[in-house]
């Protein structure tokens, strides 16, 4: 390993935010893009979020693509780092995708909303990070409004998320009456004020809270409440411990104010010093270290590009190990032959640009013609096949009718070839003959029927179907197996890759299933093969 190589890996923070619609996510994305000077203009990401949500109409979406596959990634550099912020969709285009960038970042940030608390999104995500144990920041957002007592916003993330949190700063007062935070650590206090524009980033250090100047400060009724606060957190919280961070059994905790860049630097600047940068990641023959010089990485996502008429694509690809320079000469571990990655593109926060060399922890973008698929993973000599990209049971049903039944070929091609990207699960149930579509975000289900009329010139509708949930199953004992899928065969189906997959009506009905099953196995994700 080069002494570059050391350096470039030691400055890179690869990262995602997770947190449940309006928390705050894309007003922080904006503020950090505007410390990062990816952005000098504050409303860019925001209008792009409101266009995008207008509508949900396939053209519409279309022709955001070339903005959604640049704000996909977005890359910045501040100070001596290099940050890549990968964008977790929410709302209504929320999808598998959503759940799989968080398998390519190194750590997360966590945005609550204190009026809220956790809520329903944020907890599916966090299962999604659990599973890495992906470190975690969490920022509770708009202090600045009423919300819940902030022990009681730490209590909630306690019982709900089931991990141990650590406030790095308190809040003084809240909606009308917040003052601003203390930095616990730095012992210093950060005054609030409202408006969106630059404000004094220096907090003014108070060595000792029993400071007169405190009172002078915050006046005497805060500043006895931030005592009594502090005194209190001292015997009961628990103080922030490295190792338990990156271990994502505990997350340190700051309060502030995006929308009023208010604790939005604090957070930044805490952040790029303690999350990691880019770490050891499982193959399937063994454990792959950044500092390797062989270069390696894997596709996570694939999106449509711009022009439909090519039917091409960018895959996303992570780099985990070596180098990358263009016109570099891979193994394709899947097609087991060698490919050149000759065309690959960096993503910057605004704009694409040909890339020369990246990085691990980096993320490129490849042209594909449909050769690469999720999960691939590309090596320079050694075949490896990275694990932990995986497929993530759908939450959402349909059955799809086709319109014109001699096009029953190109739905199929269309079909497979969708669920090869990523954008839609496609099962094929044992009895009948239609096809059941299954997704993690509804909007899914419209973007295939649309993308299924455009570019495989197939006219399909789509029905409400009786399921809920699914899991992929497996059972060692293969007597048992054949007794499982002959009694069920009502509620079986092989997914797009041929696994057998079990439909239930619902929750309910998949526990009872469960237990009345023990030897089988159910499984909500299955690895990509
Ligand atoms: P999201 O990406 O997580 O969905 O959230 P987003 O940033 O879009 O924020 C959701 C709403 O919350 C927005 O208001 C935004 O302005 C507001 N918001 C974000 N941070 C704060 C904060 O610190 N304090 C307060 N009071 N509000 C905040 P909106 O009305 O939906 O949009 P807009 O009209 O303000 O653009």
């Amino acid at each position: 390993m080069s002494k570059q190589q050391e350096q470039e890996i030691a400055k890179r923070r690869t990262f995602g935010i997770i947190s449940h619609p309006d928390a705050g996510k894309t007003t922080l994305t904006e503020k950090l893009l505007l410390y990062g000077g990816a952005i000098n203009m504050a409303g860019a990401v925001k209008s792009r979020k409101a266009d995008r949500h207008a509508t949900s109409d396939w053209m519409a979406i279309e022709q955001e693509r070339g903005i959604s596959v640049t704000t996909s990634v977005m890359k910045f550099t501040y100070g001596n780092y290099e940050v890549n912020l990968l964008d977790t969709p929410g709302h209504q285009d929320f999808s598998e995708d959503t759940y799989r960038v968080l398998t390519a970042v190194d750590s997360a940030i966590m945005v609550i909303d204190s009026a809220k608390g956790v809520e329903a999104q944020t907890e599916k995500l966090m299962e999604v990070c659990r599973m890495r144990n992906t470190p975690l920041i969490t920022f509770i957002n708009k202090l600045d409004r009423e919300g819940m007592e902030p022990l009681d916003i730490l209590a909630d993330i306690e019982n709900k998320l089931q991990i141990e949190c650590t406030p790095m700063s308190w809040p003084i007062g809240m909606g009308k009456t917040f003052k601003g935070v203390y930095n616990i650590y730095k012992k210093q206090i950060h005054l609030f004020t409202a408006g969106q524009g630059n404000r004094d980033q220096n907090g003014i250090t108070i060595e000792s809270l029993d400071d007169p100047r405190l009172d002078e400060i915050i006046g005497s009724h805060d500043a006895q409440n931030l005592r009594d606060d502090i005194e209190l957190l001292e015997g009961a919280a628990n103080p922030f411990e490295y190792d338990h961070y990156l271990s994502a059994s505990q997350t340190p905790v700051f309060f502030g104010s995006a929308v009023n860049n208010f604790g939005v630097q604090e957070l930044l600047n805490a952040f790029v010093e303690m999350a990691p940068p880019p770490n050891v990641r499982a193959a399937a023959s063994r454990d792959v270290s950044p500092f390797e010089e062989d270069f390696s990485g894997f596709v996570f996502k694939i999106q449509a590009n711009m022009d439909p008429a090519h039917r091409d694509r960018i895959a996303f690809f992570r780099i985990c190990s070596g180098k990358f320079v263009r016109g570099m000469k891979v193994k394709h571990h899947r097609l087991g032959k060698d490919i050149t990655l000759s065309n690959a593109t960096i993503f910057m926060a605004q704009d694409r640009a040909n890339v020369e060399e990246a990085w691990p922890g980096d993320i490129i973008g490849l042209h594909n013609h449909g050769t690469i698929k999720i999960g691939d993973t590309f090596t320079q000599k050694e075949l490896l096949k990275f694990t932990g990209i995986p497929n993530f049971a759908p939450e959402h049903f349909r059955r799809i009718i086709l319109k014109n039944p001699l096009k029953m070929k190109q739905l199929q091609k269309g079909l497979q070839q969708l669920a090869e990207e990523g954008a839609i699960q496609v099962f094929r149930p044992q009895i009948g003959a239609s096809y059941i579509m299954g997704a993690v975000g509804v909007l899914q289900f419209e973007v295939t029927v649309a993308r299924l009329k455009n570019e495989y010139g197939v006219e399909a509708l789509y029905e409400p179907i009786d399921f809920q949930a699914a899991r992929w199953v497996e059972c060692a004992d293969k007597k048992k197996l054949a007794e499982f899928e002959q009694k069920n065969q009502g509620a079986l189906a092989t997914d797009a890759e041929g696994f057998l997959t079990y439909l239930a009506q619902n929750e309910w009905m998949l526990n009872f299933f469960m237990e009345k099953w023990p030897e089988v196995k159910f499984h909500k994700t299955r690895e990509n093969v």
